[in-house]
């Protein structure tokens, strides 16, 4: 059923108000992403894209573009630089490797849980990160979402750390989360999203770095010997927009698509939050052996990391005073 909700309406009402949804500047967005269709950050940039063409009357519209049929997003990233690519739901990976100060979100356990987690990525200290994006990467960003917290899936069995040394480890590929494998002795392999499940299938890795959801829903742990709930790092998500194509918007378009899009990312937070430890809680029911291990088992590994990125980044301290202060 098509609801009209509070929200809706209001920016239904905002939109007609100011005059959105003529047709003359009617406008198919074009959103890319490299999730699945069935994931909950596709669902919800689709979900976007309906509630968009019902606030401006069917005159702007979102055409979502998922499992990288636009490319990796590395590839999005550029084409949002140049105007190629209207909008896209992109982890902060690629934002990471190229603005350093998105590296302390990875800091590890930074969040204690993944609700902590969300009250962290909507802190507005935290969300002031995005601010600077449009001069230093030509993105604008509206707001942080998230894929839960992540894990480790392993073929051979793991009892400590000393166990991952020299594994070739599926990571997505960025820097801050390559320095926390490196440090823990373990051989980062960097490895886009859609080629995990037959690199570990057949052996081409010896582990993954994965969240709660995808090991569940796309059955990761048939594959390993032991799933590892560490919940060691947050894996947040953007929103972002083209700043070319920002600027050609009027602003009461800006506020329309601000809104609404900063609402559906929003909203993946609390998917998370009430789908994360029931993931992990339906792997374990499987009778997979399942550990559950803390900071404590990386050791000196997470020293190791902070050294690297306190001064690389130079958000960590600000980061770790909105945990402090978020912390229940
Ligand atoms: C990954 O690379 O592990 C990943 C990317 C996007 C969403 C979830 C997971």
């Amino acid at each position: 059923m098509n609801m009209v909700t509070p929200f809706k309406a209001v920016a239904l009402g905002a939109a007609l108000a100011l005059g959105i949804g003529g047709a003359a500047g009617a406008k198919e967005f074009r959103l890319g992403l490299i999730t699945p269709p069935p994931h909950i950050w596709t669902q919800a940039a689709e979900a976007f894209g309906a509630d968009l063409a019902e606030a401006t009357d069917g005159a702007h519209s979102v055409q979502v573009f998922p499992a990288r049929q636009l490319g990796n997003e590395a590839q999005m990233l550029q084409q949002l630089q140049t105007g190629a690519l209207d909008m896209a739901f992109l982890t902060i990976a690629e934002v990471s490797n190229r603005v350093p100060e998105f590296g302390a979100l990875y800091a590890p356990y930074l969040a204690n849980d993944i609700a902590h987690a969300g009250r962290i990525l909507r802190d507005e200290r935290t969300q002031g990160m995005l601010d600077p994006l449009p001069q230093e990467v030509g993105v604008v960003g509206l707001g942080f979402g998230m894929a839960g917290l992540r894990q480790i899936v392993s073929r051979g069995e793991i009892e400590t750390a000393e166990d991952l040394a020299g594994l070739k480890l599926r990571i997505t590929p960025f820097e801050p989360i390559r320095d926390f494998y490196n440090a823990v002795g373990a051989a980062p392999t960097p490895m886009p999203l859609p080629d995990v499940y037959d690199a570990l299938a057949n052996g081409q890795v010896d582990a993954i770095d994965m969240d709660a959801e995808l090991i569940w829903i796309l059955k990761y742990y048939e594959h390993a010997d032991v799933v590892i709930n560490s919940d060691h790092m947050m894996f947040p998500m953007v929103g972002l927009v083209s700043a070319r194509v920002w600027s050609q918007l009027s602003e009461e378009e800006r506020a329309t698509i601000a809104e609404l899009m900063a609402r559906h990312i929003d909203g993946t937070i609390d998917s998370y939050i009430a789908k994360d430890e029931e993931w992990l809680a339906q792997v374990e029911g499987t009778g997979k052996p399942f550990m559950e291990v803390g900071p404590d088992f990386f050791g000196e590994a997470i020293s190791e990391w902070e050294a690297i990125w306190g001064p690389k980044s130079g958000t960590l301290d600000m980061l770790r005073e909105v945990a402090a202060d978020t912390a229940e």
